[in-house]
This record gives structure tokens, C-alpha cells and sequence, in this order.
């Protein structure tokens, strides 16, 4: 099994940029930004970050602010404090010497098994094996284990633990893992798997999707928020409000002023943008409010300040008010982390 798979994987992975290095800190890097974010997304991401933080202690030096703001559009930004956080650990407690082994790795903040194996297996061929949601899928496959509730699903994951273990490869650890995980992605995906070409068709007992527990669906709400927009003599600038420092979700970020819902319906609609966060579906109605009347946004106390657009690219914005800024003209797509100075071709018929 392990050689049909690594021959599989060597004839057809994918050429991704975390793929080109060894360094413990690059790979650590790629791995948490690949929890809960597509592989496109964080393609897109993963050089911009590294551009700017390419050592450990780069990452521990900078400002928390920094950190989000080149993490902005990844979302799970409890992952980039706990880096930043583990960076300044490693700094202070291992002179800047990223540990080697699963063992230690996993005594970082924010670092579980799944990291820590991946990182020791890929960056330095520990036999250990890495068990995430592809590696659960494509293994209770092979061995036909299902499962129909929460209790089942623990049952098969220890299961499949075990299993992964025994299997891993002695002499490829980090490419084997990687291996079971570009199956998961690619060929032995949750809906409609490819089981014409996977390697490991012959022994699988389920040939097809398997039975899990449902998942809660996902839920729709609409909000409201106001675009407003002034010159100066800093030249263009947008109004953001920054969340809470003790908001649980994406704390210290900057967005768009929220609108009263009542003041929202009477108001011109610029854009209508579409964005999900955890299990819930957003319809972001986007309205241009004057400079001169700010009645209708929200009291939420949060701090506003107007920020200048080439600024704004570089702030912590929500991976929403960056969507909203792009969609309006006011960022450019490519000036992601790097202010330029640029008239947005919108701004004109926006003021
Ligand atoms: N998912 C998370 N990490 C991965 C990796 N290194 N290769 C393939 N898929 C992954």
C-alpha cells in the first residue's frame, strides 16, 4: 500500500510552493494556514507572508497588527495570534531554534498533534503519522468504518489513528502523509471520490462516499453596513471601525461601520456581497452613506478612524471589508500588503 501510493503521489502532486523547502518555519507556516483555509487561497497567502516575516524571529519581532493584517482573507485569526505567539516562545525559550521533534513542537501555543506531526514528518522524516479530516476520510474508507453519530465518529477516529500509524512509511514519513492528505484533496474527496484512479482502489472496502454523522447546515443571516468614503487633504479616505480587543471573534480587526437595521432599508445599495464565516452564510448589504451624516451607523462604542486607502491595504482588515473595498474599486487586488498609491477607478461616482 505504501509504495502504490507513494508512486501515485511522486507521478501526479500538485507543484505547491510549501513543497520547495525543508525549513521547519516555512512548513510550520503552510500547515496551519491549511487548516480550515482552501489550498488557492493560501497559495495566494503563503509567499506574501513569508515575504515579510521569513524567519522565526522576524514573525516574534512584529507587531501583532502586522501579523493579521497579512493574514487578512485566511480567517481563523485565533491561528496567526497563536503563530505570533509561539514565535515569540520558540524566540524566547529556544534562542530562535524552531524544535525538531513531534514531542516538542506540540508544547508550543496553538501547535496539536496534527501539526506538530506534519511539521517534524515533512520538515525533518519522523516516523510519525499526521491524522486530519482527509487522512479520517480516505482511511475509515479503505477499511469500510462508518459511523452515524458524534460517539461512532470518536470510535472510528481512534481507529483510524492506529491504523495510520502502522502505515506510515519508515523511509518517506513526510511524503507519505502528504500523500494520504493530496488523495483526501483530490481524488478521495468527500462527494463524487475518483475511485477509477486511486491507487488504492484495490483495497478499499468502500469503493464510493461513506456513511457520518450530519453536519449542523449552515445558517443565513443579512446585515447591513455603510460604505462612507471622504477627500482630504490625505487624499482619499475610508471610514473603519476597529472590533473590540475582547471580542471573541476576530478581535482588534478593523471593518466597515455597521448600520442601524432600521436605517439600512431607505439607503442606496452600492453592492450586495456574499460572505461566509464558520456555519454562517452572510449577505452583506453595502450602502454609501455622505461623510456628513453618520446618524445612522450603529453605536457599537467601537474606536473609527479614517484611514487613508493605500493604509488600508495594509491594515488588519476582516477578510469582509477587504472583499467590500476591492468589489467598491477602493483596493487593489494585487496591493494586498503592499500600499501603492493608485486612484480607484470607482471613487469618483462613490463621493
Ligand atoms: N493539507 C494540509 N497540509 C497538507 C500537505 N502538506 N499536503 C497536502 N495536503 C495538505
Amino acid at each position: 500500500m505504501r509504495n502504490e501510493l507513494l508512486g501515485w503521489y511522486d507521478r501526479n502532486k500538485r507543484d505547491l510552493p510549501w513543497r520547495h523547502t525543508n525549513d521547519s518555519y516555512a512548513i510550520w507556516i503552510s500547515e496551519i494556514m491549511l487548516q480550515q483555509t482552501r489550498v488557492a487561497v493560501v497559495i495566494e497567502r503563503y509567499s506574501a507572508f513569508l515575504e515579510r516575516f521569513p524567519t522565526v524571529n522576524a514573525l516574534a519581532e512584529a507587531d501583532e497588527q502586522d501579523v493579521l493584517a497579512l493574514w487578512s482573507g485566511l480567517g481563523y485569526y485565533r491561528r496567526a495570534r497563536m503563530l505570533h505567539r509561539a514565535a515569540q516562545t520558540v524566540v524566547a525559550q529556544e534562542a530562535g531554534m524552531m524544535p525538531a521533534t513531534a514531542d516538542e513542537l506540540r508544547k508550543l501555543p496553538g501547535i496539536g498533534s496534527y501539526t506538530a506531526a506534519a511539521v517534524a514528518s515533512i520538515a525533518h522524516g519522523e516516523h510519525v503519522a499526521v491524522v486530519d479530516g482527509n487522512v479520517e476520510r480516505v482511511l475509515s474508507r479503505i477499511r469500510g468504518w462508518e459511523s452515524h453519530d458524534t460517539v461512532g465518529e470518536a470510535a472510528v477516529r481512534r481507529k483510524v489513528e492506529e491504523f495510520a500509524a502502522g502505515l506510515v512509511a519508515p523511509r518517506r514519513p513526510g511524503d507519505f502523509n502528504q500523500a494520504i492528505m493530496e488523495l483526501g484533496a483530490t481524488v478521495c474527496t468527500p462527494r463524487n471520490p475518483q475511485c477509477l484512479v486511486c491507487p488504492w482502489a484495490a483495497e478499499c472496502r468502500t469503493l464510493g462516499e461513506h456513511k457520518t454523522p450530519k453536519r449542523a447546515p449552515m445558517t443565513s443571516r443579512e446585515i447591513a453596513c455603510a460604505l462612507i468614503v471622504r477627500e482630504s487633504d490625505a487624499g482619499t479616505e475610508v471610514l473603519l471601525e476597529q472590533r473590540a480587543a475582547t471580542n471573541t471573534v476576530m478581535p482588534g480587526m478593523w471593518e466597515l461601520p455597521t448600520l442601524e437595521p432600521t436605517g439600512a432599508t431607505a439607503l442606496e445599495e452600492v453592492v450586495t456581497v456574499r460572505h461566509a464565516i464558520m456555519q454562517v452564510n452572510y449577505t452583506v448589504r453595502v450602502h454609501l452613506l455622505p461623510p456628513s451624516d453618520l446618524s445612522l451607523i450603529a453605536n457599537t462604542g467601537a474606536a473609527q478612524r479614517w484611514i487613508r486607502l493605500p493604509e488600508a491595504s495594509t491594515m488588519a482588515l476582516t477578510g469582509l471589508a477587504r472583499k467590500v473595498l476591492r468589489r467598491a474599486g477602493l483596493l487593489q487586488s494585487s496591493a494586498r500588503n503592499k500600499p501603492t498609491a493608485f486612484a480607484p477607478p470607482a471613487i469618483k461616482e462613490l463621493v
